[in-house]
């Protein structure tokens, strides 16, 4: 699980500014928002609040309604694990087991460590390589149980050579 950071709220500014007294722009702002931060820190919500005089709970009532938007960091690899038909019906439900033991977490989490996310999500477009998983924009197809867990040993032993490496 991961950890309330405070972020500097100046990022969203020029956003802010851009939309200042529009109406309807509340989603505009929150897309932005998460384009910036990679999500919706609680304390960038409270300042667009203040700046926009929208209601905080209007605006955590707009993010947690709609699935794009975020409210935690995401972790250095994102996973998008497919639950569509195809995905579905090939297993895709043994690679989520798979994924959540040997990393600890559940969709929509992340890891202690910020390496990983998991995100269950709808049909990714690639069928016949099912069941599927896009890591960072790259698919990984035909998964079993064991090539699951071996491709994010793989990425962890990467990212662990590039931080000794740094
Ligand atoms: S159902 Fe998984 S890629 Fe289409």
């Amino acid at each position: 699980m991961s950890k309330q950071v405070t972020c500097d709220p100046s990022l969203i500014e020029p956003t802010l500014d851009t939309y200042d007294g529009v109406p309807g722009s509340l989603i505009a702002i929150l897309q932005a928002t998460q384009e910036a931060y990679g999500y919706l820190p609680m304390n960038v919500m409270e300042h667009i609040a203040e700046r926009t005089g929208t209601p905080i709970a209007t605006i955590i009532g707009v993010a947690t309604f709609y699935a794009q938007f975020r409210l935690e960091p995401v972790g250095k690899y994102l996973i998008m694990l497919c639950q569509g038909t195809a995905c579905h019906v090939n297993g895709s439900e043994l690679i989520s087991a798979a994924i959540c033991d040997e990393l600890g977490i559940q969709s929509g989490q992340t890891t202690e460590d910020g390496l990983f996310s998991l995100e269950h999500v709808a049909c990714l477009g690639c069928c016949s390589l099912s069941p599927v998983m896009m890591i960072n924009g790259r698919t990984y197809g035909s998964l079993t149980p064991d090539k699951a867990r071996k491709v994010i040993r793989t990425l962890a032993e990467q990212s662990k050579k590039e931080g000794e490496q740094a």
